[in-house]
């Protein structure tokens, strides 16, 4: 993409009216515009940085043996009103009426759609073990809808279902889901960590949040530092080997991080005083086991292997995708502007052409991004006629990773500059060495 061609309108002034990091810098380099309270416009680089952390998702679940789908925005009310829940959900469900009169609302989650949809075909156990999934607006008509993406009433979940015969069963779907999540938040270039958490309005007994740390946070979470050090890395998963994943789970859920619905301050203070840390966290997902809850009242139900008629075990598990573009940020920025993990930036370099129309700054500048776009890297090419101050400003703002300067002097001399936007640090390098680097840290994301 050129610069010159695109729909960037960044802003100069601060937003007074945003209070933390994220939604200024949201705003200030153009990624979203606000059509009402909590709803918001994805502008073209929001919406590709939305897109990365959406096929991350896809790419993580799938990889664990999770099948997408796609079900509707808009939901009839009969189904929750099987399940009970259009009377207990409160005023964050916004109710819909059609022109027939019909009770209809935005589905704030999807327990009861998917339920309907696995009693109408499924009616077997040999069908089992079962997880759908599905990425897809969500809306919850917050009292306070605030900080931007990170609470919004419009907003874009990753909501993922899983069927299961038994309980044991569906406790290795629930181990599944807590470690394909692990990887999906440290591809994203993110430390995300599991706490027991309390179930709300989904119901359940067994559930974990997943938690960014961050000051902002709006929960408040207690935990064990030692958890912090733990990754998941490359290691190979057998996604069927209950054994493993178990292990892993336990790995992560045996030190101490709780959220304060679920704090215990005798187990919390049976942790060495200098490991006990107090902080605050941004929720990015969540990790339910329910049993029967829905199953029982709307008849999911399939015959066993002695021809029984059981209810199925279920669980859902959801990623907030767009809350996660806050969290991000929250997490990767400085007071210049946002600073991109490689893995989910909008464009992984920016090309920055010092003199537009000098012959062989333009053809330099061509070829890097023929060479980068080979690679993988999508990069952002500045061809405007301004300032090389503002220029750079600008990449700092919308904080791609890497720049890479191309100027007549250097040029010279057979050189461009290539800048790493979270150190700082600048190295003067052919055009080709400049290329191969950024190949080469592209090619082992
Ligand atoms: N209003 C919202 N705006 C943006 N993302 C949200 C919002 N509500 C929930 N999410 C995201 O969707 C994920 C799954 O939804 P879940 O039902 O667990 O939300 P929740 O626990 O009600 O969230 P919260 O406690 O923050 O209101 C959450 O972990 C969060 O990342
Ligand atoms: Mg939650």
């Amino acid at each position: 993409m050129r610069l010159s061609r695109y729909f960037l309108p960044v802003l100069k002034e601060t937003p007074a009216d945003a209070q933390i990091a994220s939604h200024r810098l949201m705003l200030r380099a153009g990624m979203i515009r606000q059509q009402a309270a909590g709803i918001y416009s994805w502008l073209p680089m929001g919406f590709k940085v939305l897109r990365r952390l959406e096929q991350i998702v896809h790419e993580e679940q799938q990889r664990a043996g999770h099948i997408p789908l796609l079900m509707p925005t808009l939901q009839p009310a009969d189904l929750w009103l099987e399940s009970g829940r259009y009377d207990a959900y409160g005023k964050e469900l916004l109710r819909i009426r059609d022109r027939h009169d019909r009770d209809m609302l935005y589905g704030p989650t999807n327990e009861e759609m998917i339920t309907d949809i696995f009693r109408g075909y499924v009616g077997s156990y040999k069908a089992l073990p079962l997880t759908l999934y599905h990425i897809q607006w969500k809306f919850r008509d917050e009292v306070r809808p605030r900080f931007g993406v990170m609470r919004g009433r419009e907003f874009l979940m990753k909501d993922g279902y899983n069927f299961d015969l038994t309980y044991e069963d569906a406790m290795h779907a629930y181990n599944r889901h807590m470690v394909s999540y692990l990887r999906t938040y440290e591809r994203m270039g993110l430390k995300a960590i599991p706490m027991r958490a309390d179930s709300g309005p989904i119901g359940g007994d067994d559930t974990h949040e997943f938690l960014v740390l961050a000051d902002t946070g709006e929960s408040e979470v207690f935990y064990d530092r030692a958890v912090t050090d733990l990754t998941l890395g490359r290691r190979e998963i057998d996604w069927n080997d209950r054994a493993q994943l178990e292990a892993i789970k336990a790995e992560w859920t045996t030190p101490y991080a709780r959220t304060d619905e679920t704090h215990d301050e005798a187990l919390y203070t049976q942790i060495p005083e200098d490991r006990r840390v107090k902080g605050r966290g941004i929720e990015v997902g969540q990790i339910f086991y329910f049993g029967t809850k829905y199953s029982e009242p709307m008849g999911a139900v399939v015959t066993d292997e002695s021809g029984a008629r059981v209810p199925v075990h279920m669980g859902s598990h959801g990623i907030g995708v767009s809350r996660l573009v806050g969290a991000l940020i929250e997490a990767n920025h400085d007071d210049k502007g946002i600073i991109w993990p490689e893995s989910v930036a909008p464009f992984g370099a920016g090309i920055v052409n010092m003199k537009p129309g000098d012959a062989a700054v333009d053809a330099t500048c061509g070829e890097l991004y023929q060479a980068l776009t080979a690679a993988g890297v999508d990069p952002l090419l500045d061809d405007r006629d301004e300032r090389a101050g503002a220029k750079f400003a600008t990449m700092e703002l919308i904080g791609l990773p890497w720049r890479i300067t191309v100027g007549p002097r250097g040029l010279a001399e057979g050189k461009v500059e290539l800048t790493c936007r979270r150190t700082g640090e600048t190295e003067a390098l052919s055009p080709q060495a400049a290329a191969s680097k950024l190949a080469e840290i592209w090619s082992a994301l």
